[in-house]
């Protein structure tokens, strides 16, 4: 293996601008991808002036709407927009060449569903560019891709079809005819040179800001002197775009009309996968380099069948679906954890999440692989993009155990998630859409990706009620936009109005005891325990009423005697989790929500199967977004004691809000806040996670915690006796009545779930 590493970083190295390949040539050896990349670097590098810049990572800087960096151009949007400080160094660069990581899995350019099920999409693929930043134009931007192409990579001419922006009389703009001029001029035939309308040719990078007619260089891969010229932008498998190239001139104001931009640039965009296809005369990218080498190792490894590359019906049981789905998402998630997006609960994080647990389920149902499949392909990843981007081969170790911890977490929620499909199916009448409730559930509570579901169901020949799941899913953004105001969490079906709630309190039902929601214990190697707690449904809850039985399918409202879920108040997210019946260990119940009212908890559950009052249950919470609350609720801790520290203490905090993803810090304080003293805060918030203290908790008597000299409180109703959480100080040594000690650390009443009697440095 490291004598192979050696010889390829030998060939890389030898390798002449004008090193040449012939994908045409019978019996001539293709050319390696790293050998295509190179060339093309080193082309623009040494024949062409272009700076080297090696590509920037994949979680993108400074663009909060962006989930990954999706193209080339995006670490140079502040040149193209003119907002590039004149003595830094981006505004230096004249000529730039890179091949840049990109990831198009969510957002605008969301290729995820689609992986796997064709030879051609990709979550990661690399975008070869080169770049003229009010340098060169139109004439040597397509005369040198022309010399790319056709005389170092050596594809034949007449294979490749050029088209330009033929006008848009709507915004005053005519075709681009000086495009067709040069290409006429550099050979290639008038039937080979296309005029397309504004949606094809016309490259826009947002709704405002700079834009300009685009060239596209397509490839057809069938030739044999055929004139392909009607299949160019027409969806076909045969005749593919290669290679985009920008020409900056425009500037899209926010009225819609276009101005003229003081200086021309040139951002193009190349897929290497694509290119390599096309030079190792393959037809799938899967076929080549960039791909066999990890379609070898899961074969070593699983029990299925070899590659074959087959898809539709002829793909029987996905076995090849699912070696692409496991190849593609594999390179993603070493990408992506290399540039420090991990598995996580939302933006580019989720998405992660989501492409990780559907290669999960892909290496173990389909291809009936081992746990581990995933981290095993580690090597062969960085064997074939470590010399591209070494920051892979250094971050290898890393990669895989965190792939390894994800895995693990996926694989008991895959268990779970089949079971319920499995009942539920079972349960539903002949011919009727799988409940939209269900699948809601397995996707927010066990993070199932949707498309697992559809595909799990599509197995057993069922569909999805989509159009209720898109309801639910429409409800839920709706309320996660609302924020925490009072009486908009939960769902209203679930939520006791007056009379059930009378009713409860005056039939002497008990409010439930939810002590269980502290009770989790640090582990041996630091790791956090929550043990299940047993419990009995008093009664149900559901359309405003109270039921002693729900059935089947049906969303609904379970009041128990006690339980270990964290309620939604104070602004902190309730827990989630499932629930089973005592001795029917196989039937999840999925808890999506928790709220109190009146001191009774209400659990908000999918009954799978008919629930009844009585039941005994043993309650589960999803550990992984309790400590997610619990590490965000603590920073809330800490930062309102840097606020005070810095702002003074007239600042009083008026509201927070914490999630598994995010936490928010509503304050009032006396004039402006500087950007310095924000900078401050977060010192002082980092200082106090460096120093690593233990987070200490106690239960003392309302009056007594009221005398603390700086101790914080919310305005609000707190329960007697209450809880104070001290940072670093033993709850005890604040309670004396002439103790600083709240003055100098965080010291607050506290009904959330904080870390507890451990280091707060997991952050
Ligand atoms: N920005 C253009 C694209 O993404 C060219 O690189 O296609």
């Amino acid at each position: 293996m490291a004598a192979a590493a050696r010889l390829r970083r030998r060939l890389l190295l030898e390798v002449p601008w004008r090193w040449r390949c012939s994908p045409r040539r019978d019996g001539a050896a293709c050319p390696s991808a790293g050998q295509i990349r190179a060339a093309f670097l080193r082309f623009f590098e040494e024949r062409h002036g272009h700076r080297r810049l090696p590509s920037a990572p994949v979680r993108p800087r400074g663009d909060p709407r962006l989930l990954f960096v999706n193209a080339g151009m995006n670490q140079f949007k502040p040149i193209f927009l003119g907002t590039v400080h004149p003595r830094s160094e981006l505004a230096q660069y004249r000529r730039v060449v890179n091949s840049q990581k990109c990831v198009r899995a969510g957002g605008k350019h969301n290729d995820l569903e689609d992986v796997g099920r064709d030879t051609y999409h990709h979550t990661f693929f690399e975008m070869l560019g080169n770049w003229s930043f009010g340098d060169y134009f139109k004439e040597e931007a397509c005369s040198m891709a022309w010399e790319l192409l056709t005389e170092v990579y050596e594809i034949p001419r007449d294979r490749l079809y050029v088209t330009y922006f033929g006008g848009d009389p709507s915004l005053g703009l005519s075709a681009d005819e000086e495009c067709r001029d040069v290409w006429l001029h550099l050979g290639v035939p008038a039937s080979h040179v296309l005029p397309f309308p504004l949606k094809d040719n016309f490259w826009e990078m947002g709704d405002t800001g700079p834009c300009g007619p685009c060239t596209e260089i397509h490839y057809d891969h069938v030739g044999g002197g055929r004139n392909a010229a009607a299949l160019v932008n027409q969806g076909s498998p045969d005749v593919v775009e290669i290679w985009n190239l920008v020409f900056m001139q425009y500037s899209r104001e926010v009225e819609g009309n276009l101005l003229p931009l003081p200086q021309h640039h040139v951002d193009t965009g190349m897929g290497l996968e694509r290119l390599v296809t096309v030079l190792q005369n393959k037809r799938s990218s899967y076929d080549t380099d960039l791909f066999t080498p990890i379609l070898d190792a899961i074969h070593k490894v699983c029990r299925a069948p070899r590659y074959q590359g087959l898809v539709g019906n002829a793909d029987v049981g996905r076995v090849n679906m699912a070696y692409r789905v496991v190849a593609d998402h594999v390179r993603t998630l070493c990408v992506c954890i290399t540039d420090g997006i991990y598995p996580g609960f939302s933006g580019a994080e989720l998405v992660l999440r989501r492409i990780l647990r559907r290669a999960v389920r892909f290496c173990s149902e389909v291809l009936q692989a081992p746990p581990g499949l995933l981290a095993s392909l580690v090597p062969t990843v960085v064997e074939v993009l470590g010399d591209a981007y070494p920051e892979l081969t250094r971050n290898a170790n890393q990669i895989k155990d965190i792939l390894n911890e994800n895995e693990a977490a996926f694989l008991s929620s895959l268990e779970r998630g089949r079971r319920i499909i499995e009942r539920t199916v079972q349960q539903m009448e002949p011919s009727t859409n799988f409940p939209a409730e269900v699948a809601w559930s397995l996707y927010g509570s066990l993070g199932f990706p949707l498309d697992l579901i559809d595909l799990m169901l599509e197995e057993k020949g069922i569909s999805l009620d989509s159009a209720a799941f898109n309801k639910l899913a429409l409800e839920d953004a709706k309320r996660k936009a609302g924020g925490p105001q009072a009486g908009q969490t939960g769902t209203a079906n679930t939520r006791l109005d007056v009379h059930s709630l009378a009713w409860l309190q005056g039939s002497s039902v008990p409010t439930t005891d939810d002590s269980p929601k502290y009770t989790y214990t640090l582990g041996l190697h630091g790791q956090y325990e929550f043990s299940p707690c047993q419990a009995t449904v008093l009664m149900l809850y559901k359309d405003q009423s109270l039921h002693k039985e729900v059935g089947a399918g049906q969303r609904c409202g379970v009041i128990l005697d006690r339980t270990n879920f964290y309620a939604e108040q104070g602004g902190q997210d309730s827990d989630q989790g499932y629930m089973i019946r005592l001795g029917q260990q196989d039937v999840l119940f999925p808890v999506e929500s928790v709220h109190l009212c009146g001191g009774y908890v209400i659990h908000e559950v999918t009954a799978v199967e008919t629930l009844r009052a009585g039941d005994q249950v043993q309650l589960f919470v999803d550990e992984a977004q309790r400590l997610a609350c619990m590490r965000n609720h603590t920073a809330t801790h800490l930062l309102s004691f840097a606020l005070r520290r810095v702002l003074g203490d007239s600042t009083e905090q008026r509201g927070s809000h914490v999630t598994a993803q995010q936490l928010r810090f509503d304050f009032d304080t006396k004039g402006h806040v500087t950007v310095e003293q924000l900078q401050q805060v977060e010192q002082v918030v980092r200082d106090l996670i460096q120093k690593n203290e233990v987070v200490h908790m106690a239960e003392v008597p309302l009056t007594l915690a009221r005398r603390v000299q700086g101790l914080r409180a919310v305005d609000e109703e707190y329960p007697d006796p209450v809880r104070i959480v001290s940072l670093g100080v033993p709850v005890e040594n604040v309670l004396t009545c002439d103790s600083k000690a709240a003055m100098q650390t965080s010291v607050e009443l506290c009904c959330g779930t904080n870390e507890s009697r451990r280091k707060v440095n997991p952050f």
